[in-house]
């Protein structure tokens, strides 16, 4: 077991502050506005006017975009982002049809999803996340034939076997561990014969771009300080979780990654660096599955 950490070393003070930071959040997370703060109104008018697509929608506040990205960066990677994801869709296989069914799990208030009207077809899109605040921002801010639900941390989603031709999720596996098996087997459930999904994990090839062109990134800062930290990151590891259960920091090597989707889907395309240092693993049903 981890020994408790001095709460004045770097890595102490980031366990208290997460401590402080995610404490709340079994409470709130399903929650689309304030506890206690009365009569909450959404006025039809704003659900009337709806939003827009890439740069014609507003930037969402910091606190519903999980960080603080300059509005162009974050703009201009989510754009990045998906063109990626559809030319290496398309280099998979993947046939883009009008009217297929697109679902962006982990969505969040929408930074990839805003720029899917560059798909090479017109797709009935859904995003789903368990951050209700930032799905209902989504929701009256980006395109309105867009639908967007929150759901829950539990590996189900409301959507028919076999019915999405793209599933895909920016760095969502990267929070999920003892879940991974059980939502990786919800989403076989619901990716069509024909269907591909395209998710982003963390993997080994990361650890090479935080000692190089990622090296101020946050998780390569918590590596030079955290010893403990550190010999987890260069040990031969299956899976490493970074953080602790309330912010948990997921790490794969490839090949048990690709072991675990086996037998029901498997592995179609490996694009690293996808997004920032992430790695998109393309996959698509088994042939017997
Ligand atoms: C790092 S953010 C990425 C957001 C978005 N995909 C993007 O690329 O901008 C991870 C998101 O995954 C969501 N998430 C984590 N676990 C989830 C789950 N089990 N179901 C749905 N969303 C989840 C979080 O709420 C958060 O919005």
């Amino acid at each position: 077991m981890a020994q408790s950490k001095n709460l004045l070393s770097p890595a102490g003070l980031r366990e208290w502050w997460y401590g402080q930071l995610h404490q709340w959040i079994p409470i709130t997370k399903y929650r689309p506005y304030e506890r206690d703060a009365g009569p909450h109104v959404t006025p039809k008018s704003q659900v009337a006017a709806g939003g827009g697509n890439g740069r014609d929608a507003p930037i969402p506040p910091g606190t519903l975009a999980g960080g603080s990205l300059p509005a162009e960066e974050y703009l201009s990677s989510g754009e990045e982002q998906v063109r990626l994801m559809a030319a290496e869709l398309e280099k998979a296989g993947l046939e883009f049809r009008d009217g297929m069914r697109v679902v962006e799990f982990g969505c969040s208030s929408g930074r990839m999803t805003r720029w899917l009207h560059l798909l090479p077809a017109r797709a009935e899109v859904y995003g789903c996340d368990i951050f209700a605040e930032a799905v209902r921002w989504a929701r009256l801010n980006l395109n309105p034939s867009y639908r967007f639900l929150t759901t829950t941390s539990n590996p189900h989603l409301p959507f028919e076997d076999r019915s999405a031709q793209l599933i895909y999720a920016g760095s969502v596996f990267s929070h999920i561990y003892e879940l991974a098996e059980a939502w990786l087997l919800e989403l076989h459930r619901i990716l069509a014969d024909d269907g591909m999904a395209y998710l982003t994990i963390r993997e080994k090839h990361e650890f090479s771009l935080f000692d190089g062109k990622m090296k101020d990134s946050m998780i390569a800062q918590w590596l030079r300080e955290d010893p403990e930290a550190r010999r987890a990151a260069d040990s031969d590891f299956a899976s490493l979780e970074l953080g602790g259960f309330r912010n948990p920091n997921v790490f794969w090597d490839l090949e048990t990654f690709r072991e675990m989707v086996q037998p029901h889907l498997e592995v179609r395309g490996v694009v690293h660096e996808a997004y920032w240092g992430q790695t998109a693993v393309i996959l698509a049903r088994a042939s017997r599955s």
